[in-house]
């Protein structure tokens, strides 16, 4: 996810237990024109892997010099971005864009198979308004130019974030190819995800936002799946946001780290007494001494 998949966040994911993590969005375009930033945005680190590195843009080219960067980089697997509804990315015909034409989709999906060993994936949207089902045709071109797995986020442009995942959509497009579908969307808890794998037929689940902030769900959601429930505690909560300051202030420096924290802060201590005060103080703190002085604070308010 843009803003959040960086790599102290996605090394916390892996510990918590995500079979694989993907990264933030990059640009081909801006990676053509050298762009110092979107390169360093193709780092990987060893106890992250297996990683997908996700490109977007729509010249067949730059798409494939972009997946060469990335499998460089250390991608396990190259994601194509085709889904994402943000005019930012789809004036330049990127992201759900791509969806609107499946010739040029096409010679995307191909360019990058071609350009890389490393496997080739798509993400996509089932389609642009609520009764469109344009994945079920754009799963079938992506399989057909050699991708080796679609994950689709079972919801319209439309529809943005919001309402339930349609999974009966999700399951035509399972039963379109033969290539593995991952499902995407909504996916807050283990029903969640056992709903969307039962119901959409999906080989897997990508979850997005309600792993913010709490990284562990995914070995939460493991253990249902074998019987047993372990909801993480408030104390091991407190501990991950420790661990996270400490990552993303190694990685940043404490600057640029401390900032960056802050849209991870809400969902950390969401749902707990006195957390708007405490985000709004800790919201103006720059040390990370501060920070973890601030947190002790509220931690011991709790008890
Ligand atoms: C802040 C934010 C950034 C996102 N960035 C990306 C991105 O870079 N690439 C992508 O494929 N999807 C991106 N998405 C979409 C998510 O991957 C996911 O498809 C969507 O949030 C639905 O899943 P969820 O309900 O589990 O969050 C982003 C979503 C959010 C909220």
């Amino acid at each position: 996810m843009a803003g959040i998949g960086d790599p102290p966040y996605r090394r916390l994911c892996r510990r918590g237990g995500a079979a694989m993590v993907c990264a933030e969005m990059v640009s081909a375009n801006a990676l053509h024109y050298n762009d110092e930033r979107s390169r360093r945005m193709l780092a990987t680190f060893p106890d992250e892997h297996p990683i997908s590195l996700q490109v977007f843009g729509n010249d067949p080219d730059r798409l494939a010099a972009a997946a060469r960067a990335a499998a460089d980089a250390g991608a396990d697997v190259v994601d194509l971005n085709c889904g994402c509804p943000v005019p930012k990315i789809t004036k330049s015909g990127g992201g759900i864009s791509l969806m609107r034409d499946e010739s040029l989709f096409a010679r995307c999906v191909s360019a990058m198979v071609k350009a890389v060993r490393v496997p080739v994936t798509v993400k996509m949207r089932l389609g642009f308004r609520g009764e469109d089902n344009q994945a079920i045709r754009f799963a079938q071109v992506a399989e057909t130019e050699g991708a080796t797995a679609v994950a689709v986020h079972a919801r319209s442009r439309e529809d943005r974030h919001q309402g339930a995942p349609q999974l009966d959509e999700l399951r035509r497009v399972v039963n379109a190819v033969r290539i593995p579908v991952f499902g995407n969307g909504g996916v807050q808890t283990y029903d969640d995800a056992r709903a969307m794998m039962d119901k959409g037929g999906v080989a897997g689940v990508l979850v997005g936002q309600a792993a913010i902030g709490n990284p562990f769900l995914f070995m939460e959601f493991l253990a249902r799946e074998k019987g047993r429930a372990e909801p993480i505690s408030l104390r091991q909560r407190f501990d991950l946001f420790r661990e996270h300051l400490s990552m993303i202030v190694e990685y940043y420096g404490e600057t640029v780290g401390v900032r960056r924290l802050r849209k991870y802060i809400p969902s950390y201590v969401k749902g707990l007494p006195g957390s708007a005060p405490f985000r709004g103080r800790v919201n103006l703190l720059n040390k990370k001494d501060e920070v973890l002085d601030a947190l002790s604070e509220f931690q011991n308010s709790l008890i």
